[in-house]
């Protein structure tokens, strides 16, 4: 096969030349760059399927750092000298039509839903929290500070996503859940 035309200087290739935990770091990027662009999608439905403003509030404020959060993948591709590129995760495909399921099980207006969509919201925080600590810390392995820095600044909104969803349940949702009944009228 004809080899491809180099689009980096080979200098620049060869300061970053493949290595089986580089390739891992990159094939990781992908996914998480495919699995935030779909959280933007998914973001979008949760702020739709509830009709709580404080949570309307929280998962919109979100879908604005996500929107960082994609930017600052691209610029780690651009410091890798990598197109950015998105390869399907299928974890996250599957945590998303989980919270897709939530929507179509729950009834509309219901303290249920809410509650139910914020720990559907939270396992998209938690495999992020998982990724993006896991690129934190192979991105310092690899000598690549300024890259694991701003990675660590996504796993912190993550983070703080993670405890503003799991104090909205307990505070302001949770406690209206359990006298619902099971089929709420649907006026
Ligand atoms: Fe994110
Ligand atoms: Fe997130």
């Amino acid at each position: 096969m004809p080899q491809a035309t180099p689009t980096v200087p080979e200098k620049i290739r060869s300061s970053y030349s493949a290595t089986p935990l580089r390739e891992f770091f990159l094939a990781s990027l992908k996914e998480i760059y495919w699995a935030e662009q779909e959280i933007m999608t998914g973001l979008k439905k949760l702020q739709k399927a509830t009709s709580h403003p404080v949570l309307i509030r929280a998962f919109k404020d979100h879908e604005h750092d996500t929107r960082k959060h994609i930017a600052r993948l691209e610029k780690v591709f651009e410091w890798l000298n990598e197109q950015p590129q998105a390869k399907k995760c299928l974890a996250m495909e599957g945590i998303l039509k989980e919270a897709d399921e939530i929507i179509t099980q729950t009834a509309e207006g219901t303290a249920t839903r809410d509650a139910t969509l914020v720990i559907a919201a939270r396992k998209v925080e938690h495999y992020e929290i998982a990724c993006y600590g896991g690129l934190v810390a192979i991105a310092y392995t690899l000598g690549q500070d300024r890259m694991a820095g701003l990675l660590q600044k996504t796993l912190q909104d993550e983070e703080h996503t993670d405890l503003l969803l799991s104090e909205i349940a307990m505070h302001e949702i949770n406690f209206k859940a359990p006298d619902e009944p099971d089929e709420p009228d649907q006026e």
